[in-house]
C-alpha cells in the first residue's frame, strides 16, 4: 500500500495570513518544502486539489510543485471547463476526479459517476489522451464503480469518510462495504485507492481491504505535523501501512 500525502492544508494555512499579499517576502508555510518533508518522510505521491474557488492551492502553486516532486503528482480536481484545462496543460501523472461545491469544508460524498457518464466520460477521454492516469473518487458502491469502469476510467478511489466516523457495528459495515468494493473494482480491472478521513487511529483497518494500490491522506498527517513536524509525521503514517498488523 502506498501512501499519497494531501497538502492542501498547507497552502490553507499560508492562505490564512497571506491571501492578499501573495507577493510578501514573509510569506510561509511553504509549499514546495511541504513537498521536500512529505517525500523524505516517504511519500510515494502528492496530492493537491485546484478547487474551483482557489480557497487553499493557487495557480502558481502549481508548477512549483510539479518541479520539486521527486515522486508523482496526483491532482484532484472538479469536473469544470477552467479546471480540466489546467490539468491538460500541467499533465500531472494522476488526476483524481472529485465532487465539488462552494458551501463544503472538504469533499464530502463521492462522485455520482452513474449520473453523469456522459459529461465524466468525454473528461476522462481527453485527460487519457494527454497520458494522465484518472481516477473516480466514489462512494463504495457497486453502481459508481461499474459506472467509473463504463466511461474509461483508470483507476477508482474508494471514499472512506462513512468508514471513519462510523463506530462500533456500523464502522465494521462500513468497512465491509469498502472491502467489497475493492474486490468488485479490480475484478473490472481498475486500479483501487481510498481515503478521506483516514488517520492514525483507523488506518490500521485498511490493512483488510484487498488490491488496495494507494491511500491518500491529508488532514490527520498535516495535524501531526503540527507537533512532531511533517517528515516525522508522514514517515509515521507511512509505517503504518507498511506494518501489517498481527492477526490479519
Ligand atoms: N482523497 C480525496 C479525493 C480528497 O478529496 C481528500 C480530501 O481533500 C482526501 C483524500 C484526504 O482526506 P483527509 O484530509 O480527510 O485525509
Amino acid at each position: 500500500m502506498r501512501l499519497g500525502v494531501n497538502i492542501d492544508h498547507v497552502a490553507t494555512l499560508r492562505q490564512a495570513r497571506y491571501r492578499t499579499t501573495p507577493g510578501l517576502h514573509t510569506v510561509e508555510p511553504s509549499l514546495v518544502d511541504a513537498v521536500r518533508a512529505a517525500e523524505l518522510g516517504g511519500a510515494d505521491s502528492i496530492t493537491i486539489h485546484l478547487r474551483a474557488d482557489r480557497r487553499h492551492i493557487q495557480d502558481a502553486d502549481l508548477p512549483q510543485v510539479q518541479q520539486t516532486l521527486r515522486t508523482r503528482l496526483n491532482l484532484e480536481l472538479g469536473n469544470t471547463p477552467e479546471i480540466v484545462a489546467i490539468a491538460l496543460m500541467l499533465r500531472p501523472k494522476d488526476v483524481c476526479l472529485v465532487p465539488e461545491s462552494r458551501d463544503e469544508v472538504t469533499t464530502e460524498g463521492g462522485l455520482d459517476v452513474n449520473g453523469q457518464q456522459a459529461m465524466l466520460a468525454e473528461t476522462v477521454a481527453r485527460l487519457r489522451d494527454a497520458g494522465i492516469r484518472v481516477s473516480m473518487f466514489i462512494d463504495p458502491d457497486a453502481d459508481q464503480i461499474e459506472a467509473s469502469r463504463a466511461i474509461g476510467a483508470d483507476a477508482v478511489e474508494l471514499h472512506t469518510g462513512a468508514f471513519a466516523n462510523a463506530t462500533g457495528r456500523d464502522q465494521t459495515t462500513a468497512l465491509q462495504r469498502i472491502i467489497d468494493s475493492a474486490e468488485h473494482a479490480h475484478r473490472l480491472g481498475l486500479i483501487v485507492n481510498a481515503g478521506h478521513g483516514l488517520n492514525y487511529q483507523n488506518v490500521h483497518c485498511m490493512h483488510e481491504v484487498p488490491h488496495l494500490d494507494e491511500l491518500n491522506i491529508g488532514h490527520s498527517i498535516i495535524s501531526r505535523s503540527i507537533f512532531a513536524g511533517l517528515e516525522n509525521a508522514v514517515r509515521e503514517m507511512k509505517q503504518m501501512l507498511l506494518d501489517v498488523p498481527r492477526g490479519s
